[in-house]
């Protein structure tokens, strides 16, 4: 069996249900819910969907890292992390450091008290601020798409 063919297939399905989930949210749910007139309850209802979500992006995060190195690990390639040509290995790891973070540590640790705290009148501002970091979230993943792809498969820019 080819071991990387196996890393390598965990590592697209893993990223098409995670990046998948984050486009679904920044899309749809976000700006649907900025429109609403919302309140607390919003506020809260929204989190609930969200972590919803996280529990299975902490999944594919994961199971993207591992497989990902996995291939790093087998393709004896640590070396391409010094190619500039290879920027999209670095871009890999960033998007997966922040979402890490996000899912890890704001999520279940900062955002509840946040959400707790929040006040009817203050909810105004949440929404749009979490449509624009998604937004910036989002296209970063999805550049770093286009180059992992392009990359994988020969092309240098
Ligand atoms: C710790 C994090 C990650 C590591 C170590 C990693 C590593 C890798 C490696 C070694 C490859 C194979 C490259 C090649 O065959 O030349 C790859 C491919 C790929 N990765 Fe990642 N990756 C990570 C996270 C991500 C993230 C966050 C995304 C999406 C935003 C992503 C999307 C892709 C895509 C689309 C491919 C190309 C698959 C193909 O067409 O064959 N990876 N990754």
């Amino acid at each position: 069996m080819d071991w990387i063919v196996v890393a390598r297939m965990i590592h697209v399905i893993a990223v098409v249900l995670w990046i998948g989930g984050v486009a679904m949210v920044t899309l749809v749910l976000i700006p649907i819910f900025n429109t609403m007139e919302n309140d607390a309850d919003g506020l809260r209802l929204f989190h609930a969907i969200e972590s919803q979500f996280a529990t299975q992006a902490r999944i594919t995060t994961f199971l993207t890292a591992l497989s990902g190195l996995t291939m790093l690990h087998l393709t004896h390639g640590w070396s391409r992390f010094t190619d500039p040509s290879n920027w999209w290995l670095h871009g890999m790891v960033l998007i997966w450091s922040l979402f890490t973070i996000m899912l890890f540590v704001i999520e279940p640790f900062i955002l509840p008290r946040v959400v707790k705290k929040m006040r009817a009148a203050s909810t105004k501002k949440i929404f749009p601020a979490m449509l624009l970091l998604h937004r910036v979230l989002l296209a970063g993943s999805l550049i770093t798409l286009a180059g992992g792809v392009a990359g994988a498969h020969g092309w240098s820019f």
